[in-house]
């Protein structure tokens, strides 16, 4: 499993910085708008909240009716979780999800969690998502991104927790289709002052094809 000794050192000052697990009213409306597809999609298995960190979202979900689990590879970001919402469902994993077996998932939001996953690793990592999808299931992600009209996909930058790559939202919609996941909404912010250094992207997916797919258990 992927090791994150920077959000191990850092949990409570991030714990600190983001008490309510949001950073602008907007990120808290991509979330509902989540929220909204999963209830409309009939939700019946769990969803994952793939780096759930402190489990804000992941609790929300669960307030709203959901069967969540939160996955993080983060030992320390997992424990603030645990302090906070002590009923939460919490997995020491990384976004492969290998402790999940082959689970039939309702949905998975990954909020700022993708940005970390080295870019080669990224492929891999959505192919065992849509392998763990119900036809229907709802994906949300959420990443710094690079400009849209930008002429590469890609690039590094110096998060301060950890290694992280920002990315074109084509891009990333691109690698999500690939596995059978078709793009539904996307929001592109602007940089602001103070607290967004970049564009920030949160797009959904759902699943369309059975590429990948495993058979229900
Ligand atoms: C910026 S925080 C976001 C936390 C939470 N999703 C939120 O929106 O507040 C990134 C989280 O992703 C986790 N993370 C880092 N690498 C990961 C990986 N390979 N797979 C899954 N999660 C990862 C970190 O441990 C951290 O908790």
């Amino acid at each position: 499993m992927t090791d994150q000794p920077g959000y191990d050192a850092l949990a409570d000052l991030y714990d600190q910085t983001f008490p309510d697990g949001y950073s602008s009213d907007e990120e808290r409306a991509a979330v509902d708008r989540f929220d909204t597809a999963l209830a409309d999609s009939g939700a019946s298995g769990p969803v994952v909240d793939v780096g759930c960190g402190t489990g804000h979202q992941a609790h929300e979900l669960s307030t709203k009716g959901f069967d969540v689990i939160g996955v993080d590879p983060s030992a320390e970001m997992l424990a603030h979780a645990r302090r906070r919402f002590p009923d939460l469902a919490l997995v020491q994993d990384d976004a492969r999800l290998g402790s999940l077996g082959t689970w039939q998932l309702s949905g998975i939001l990954a909020r700022y969690s993708l940005i970390h996953v080295p870019p080669e690793q990224l492929a891999d990592v959505l192919a065992a998502w849509a392998m763990r999808l119900r036809p229907g299931g709802v994906v949300m992600t959420a990443f710094q991104a690079i400009e849209t009209d930008a002429a590469h996909d890609v690039e590094e930058f110096d998060h301060v927790v950890a290694p992280a790559w920002r990315w074109r939202p084509d891009a990333m919609s691109a690698m999500l289709a690939t596995v059978g996941l078709a793009e539904r909404w996307r929001m592109v912010t602007p940089p602001a002052d103070g607290f967004r250094r970049f564009p920030e992207c949160h797009l959904m997916h759902v699943r369309t094809s059975r590429r990948g797919a495993a058979p229900a258990r």
